[in-house]
């Protein structure tokens, strides 16, 4: 299973002109599944209701998303990208999962970030993975990485891959990622953006690069530069994330014990 990201410097508001950054940077490319940053063809930095409503699509019936299961169905390929998306009066956080067949389903941010919480109402889909031709695909958005949460349900949902779009500021996630995979023992590509967005008085934010391909052992295969476009893609072997075995005795799954756990399920 080929899988990449596509790491660049989204411009805010210039919606085509990041699409098609997009497109033909992985018009060429033979890959399987791609994953595109959060809020890939926006841009990051909301500075009011009112951009938020201008730059927000419903789904999957919204521009972007056509454009994705387009493009995903012309190349016969699966791609996670972020999106703001507009449902009712409400706005979330989101990413769509589009493959061969088109549309395929959606993920909501369960854990906001920062300003976003001003903007965006937390994501009440909870974590999801679908059953793919290529693998089992899980998604969670940049900051959902904080909490080992995300990932462990991500695990026992049965994701090989967890498909990871971001726009980080902070410096810890690419570091920590080897970790999180490891715990779980499943592959994770976390696809960054570059670039500084300085769009609110007071309020600049440079986002890191170092898009990252981690490996169920928490090797780290594949990654970008703090602040160059990058479309990097690794052969990856889906079946490995599914021994949870590390020796004849312990299995990272069936070993847990959630009786133990009590403020974990409060
Ligand atoms: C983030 O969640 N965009 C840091």
């Amino acid at each position: 299973m080929k899988t990449g990201f596509f790491q660049f410097n989204p411009l805010f508001g210039k919606k085509e002109q990041n699409i098609s950054t997009v497109l033909k940077a992985a018009g060429d490319v033979y890959l399987d599944l791609l994953v595109l940053p959060e809020f890939f063809a926006t841009g990051y930095q909301y500075a009011s209701h009112e951009e938020v409503a201008n730059l927000s699509e419903t789904i999957p019936d919204g521009h972007t998303t056509n454009i994705l299961s387009k493009f995903s169905r012309e190349k016969g390929i699966y791609i996670v990208a972020g999106l703001p998306e507009k449902s009712g009066d409400k706005f979330y956080n989101s990413a769509v999962l589009t493959g061969p067949g088109g549309f395929i389903g959606s993920y909501r941010k369960t854990h906001l970030f920062f300003e976003e919480n001003l903007y965006f109402t937390p994501g009440d889909t909870g974590f999801k993975v679908w059953d793919t031709d290529i693998g089992r695909i899980g998604i969670m958005i940049c900051f959902d990485w904080f909490f080992p949460e995300s990932m462990r349900t991500l695990a026992l949902l049965g994701a090989d891959v967890v498909a990871h779009p971001s726009n980080l500021v902070l410096p810890f996630c690419p570091d920590s990622m080897p970790v999180r995979c490891l715990e779980n023992h499943v592959y994770a590509v976390t696809a960054n953006r570059t670039g500084t967005e300085s769009r609110k008085d007071n309020s600049s934010l440079t986002f890191i690069g170092n898009s990252v391909i981690v490996s169920p052992k928490g090797e780290i295969l594949a990654r970008a530069s703090e602040d160059s476009d990058s479309l990097m893609v690794m052969d990856i072997d889906p079946e490995l994330s599914r021994d949870k075995a590390l020796n004849p005795y312990n299995d990272l799954l069936k070993d847990r014990r959630p009786e133990q756990y009590g403020p974990l399920f409060r």
